[in-house]
């Protein structure tokens, strides 16, 4: 398995963690920063993760800023992204298993190193359900591709 990670100058710390906790699972990381704690907009990294996941090129994407919430959605403005801000590990598994997320974020001002751990670790082993599930994802979708919902007219 291969994952993206990116982060902000807040979450700088709490990326090292998290990469090696992945990397120590055997996943190959690339992390496309920063490692700097010079303020760093954050939509340079949400981007930079969301385009490798949007491409294929890796199979999800964690990203980390002060809350989650900025970088997020920053990622999510990429077509194809589903990304979430998750505080809770429960909140991280039901994302994969009904919301098919292929991006998990929180933040490094919010939770701390072992929750984020669990995580990242819940989001990893859920998979994505489909059924009932498929259907109001392929709606979250079809708002993105044609700023349209048919179900909604
Ligand atoms: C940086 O101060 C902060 O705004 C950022 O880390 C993040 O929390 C934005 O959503």
């Amino acid at each position: 398995m291969k994952l993206a990670i990116g982060n902000d100058h807040v979450a700088v710390e709490m990326k090292k963690e998290i990469r090696a906790h992945l990397e120590q699972k055997g996943i190959e990381v690339i992390d496309v920063g920063t490692d700097k704690t010079d303020r760093f907009d954050y939509p340079i990294s949400g981007y930079k993760v969301a385009k490798l996941v949007a491409a294929g090129e890796v199979d999800g994407g964690v990203l980390i800023c002060g809350t989650g919430v900025g970088i997020s959605l920053a990622a999510n403005k990429v077509h194809g992204i589903r990304a979430c801000v998750c505080s809770d590990p429960y909140t991280a598994k039901l994302s994969k298993q009904h919301n098919n997320t292929n991006i998990v974020a929180f933040g490094a001002r919010v939770i701390g190193i072992e929750t984020a751990k669990m995580i990242v670790d819940e989001w990893l082993a859920a998979e994505f359900e489909g059924g009932r599930h498929q259907r109001r994802v392929d709606m979250i979708m079809e708002i993105e591709q044609t700023q349209n919902l048919k179900a909604a007219e």
